[in-house]
């Protein structure tokens, strides 16, 4: 079988199949950010379905990423046990589960992040509520290592792999868009001085991230807008990526956010085309989410050969049994 139930090799991680659940906020943390018991149940509930790989929710590196006050949290040690007693219980469902490291740049609040909103440049970004103030250069090397220490403790807990979030507008996103990053040193200018610092954190989160475990990167690889990164852009930043050590590339919307304007709320796998096209160039194995919902197309994308993984968002939100009714329905075609 080449279609969704598949299985798929990536290093010495082999997948049962080709559904991944992406990383969906719950905000079921307490604002300590630790997880919860609902954390738990939530993803073992879907795991238990047959998914083949889960991304658990975007988790701040530091207080002043979080953009909101229930989000959970990767920023301390103390985190670690609550972290490991959701990755054992996911990894007891036969699937492979990571985490999604993230900060949320000029998307977060005073309110959530105890500070005013910090991005590339001094902009108000787009869907955030309040102006952002433009990092130093000292503070970026630190938020390089804050998402590398973030990578160490999702290992500790025993995670297979990393997703460093790179996508909706959030920190990293910010630095590859021409809109929010205006800066006129070596991070900003030119795509290759955009991308230096997502490349600089890859490598920082690479050097944590040893070759028994994945590093993926959610891609915003087209902002959509006038004057945004554009899609010829976002293939460049996918193959500099991949080059410089992700395993996997999963692809999204940039400033936009997860889902492309004009979007007519029934249109399946609207990121595929794009996804493809990345997977073409970028020689690793493409993740894209965006709309799926009927295990037929998810299937149909596959075998076609445009991207490796499926994910199933608010379909499996909606529906935690959906892989298990894939395989049915499957079966029965
Ligand atoms: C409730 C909710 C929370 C989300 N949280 C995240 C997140 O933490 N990180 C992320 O990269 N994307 C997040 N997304 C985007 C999803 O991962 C996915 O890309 C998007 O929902 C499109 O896929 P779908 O149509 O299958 O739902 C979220 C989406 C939803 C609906």
């Amino acid at each position: 079988m080449s279609g969704l139930f598949s299985p798929l090799t990536v290093k010495r991680f082999t997948l049962k199949n080709r559904i991944v659940l992406p990383p969906m906020a719950n905000n079921m943390s307490d604002e300590s950010g630790a997880v919860t018991d609902a954390h738990i149940q939530h993803y073992v509930r879907r795991a238990q379905a047959g998914v083949g790989m889960v991304i658990v929710e975007h988790s701040y590196i530091r207080q002043d990423g979080r953009v909101n006050k229930q989000q959970l949290g990767i920023y301390d040690d103390a985190l670690i046990p609550g972290l490991r007693r959701l990755a054992e219980a996911v990894k007891a469902c036969d699937t492979i589960v990571g985490i999604q490291i993230t900060h949320g740049g000029g998307k977060v609040t005073r309110e959530t992040a105890g500070t005013q909103p910090v991005a590339p440049s001094d902009v108000l970004v787009p869907g955030a509520s309040e102006p952002a103030r433009a990092l130093i250069t000292a503070e970026i090397e630190d938020i390089i290592e804050a998402f590398a220490a973030a990578a160490r403790r999702a290992l500790a807990a025993g995670f297979d792999f990393v997703e460093i979030h790179g996508a909706h507008g959030y920190l990293l996103s910010e630095f590859l868009s021409p809109l929010t990053n205006r800066r006129t040193d070596e991070y900003g200018g030119d795509l290759s001085r955009r991308l230096r610092v997502p490349l600089r954190v890859v490598e920082a989160v690479r050097r944590v991230v040893d070759e028994d475990h994945l590093l993926l990167y959610r891609l915003g690889a087209n902002d959509y807008m006038p004057g945004g990164l554009t899609e010829e852009e976002g293939r460049e930043a996918a193959k500099a990526l991949a080059a410089a050590g992700v395993d996997l590339l999963d692809i999204s919307g940039g400033l936009i956010g997860a889902e492309p304007p004009n979007w007519d709320g029934t249109t399946q796998g609207y990121f595929v085309p794009m996804a493809a096209a990345i997977r073409a160039e970028a020689g690793v194995p493409v993740v894209v989410a965006g709309g799926i919902t009927d295990p037929i197309f998810a299937d149909q994308v596959i075998r076609e050969g445009k991207v490796d993984l499926v994910a199933i968002g608010r379909a499996m939100l909606a529906d935690p049994d959906w892989a298990a009714k894939a395989r049915e329905k499957l079966a029965s075609t």
